[in-house]
């Protein structure tokens, strides 16, 4: 048994969640962190948990045109990336041993607004007939660049390791 948490990030807050989220995990299981763009050189077929997350883009998951703004805020050269929303939409049919979980990251001002990337993720993950072991999580930033909030890489941690708990 083991698990992968594949994640997308434009300015680096969610891959420090990811990473944080992994170190809950590798209490129960092996566990790969892997950005997008490599999970399909390190994921493994026989991984049992998939936990996917990417920033909250105009109140779903990124698409070409929104990672583009991301950006050109950075004063980046624009190329093409892939985000999990392409991910998913790639996953094959046939993975019923497979648990997804998803989470994304927000800016905390817009809290209260019902728009996250993990609620689409798992909307678009259920549509393609695949299950999930948990509720959609949400990590907070303070501004679109980040830092993330103080004491979120701990309830990201703390998140990882309760998933990981439920299948042990
Ligand atoms: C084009 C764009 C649209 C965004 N839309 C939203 C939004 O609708 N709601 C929200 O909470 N944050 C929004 N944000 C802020 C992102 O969620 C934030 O940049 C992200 O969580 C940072 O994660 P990252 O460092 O991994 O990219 C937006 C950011 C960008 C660049």
């Amino acid at each position: 048994m083991g698990a992968v948490v594949v994640y997308e990030s434009s300015f680096g807050n969610t891959a420090l969640v990811a990473r944080a989220i992994a170190t809950g995990i590798v209490e129960y299981m092996h566990v790969t962190v892997a950005p997008v763009d490599d999970c399909e050189a390190v994921c493994k077929d026989n991984d049992t948990l998939v936990v996917v997350g990417g920033p909250t883009h105009e109140s779903g998951m990124s698409r070409p045109r929104t990672r583009r703004i991301a950006q050109e805020r950075q004063h980046h050269q624009p190329v093409e990336t892939e985000g999990i929303r392409e991910w998913i939409e790639e996953l094959p049919d046939d993975d019923s041993q497979v648990v997804y979980a998803t989470f994304d990251t927000r800016v905390v001002a817009a809290r209260d607004l019902p728009g996250s990337a993990a609620r689409s993720a798992q909307r678009e993950l259920h549509r393609h007939g695949h299950r999930t072991l948990a509720e959609p999580e949400s990590f907070y930033v303070a501004h679109v660049t980040g830092p993330l909030l103080p004491d979120e890489e701990k309830r990201a941690r703390e998140w990882g390791e309760q998933l990981a708990s439920q299948l042990w």
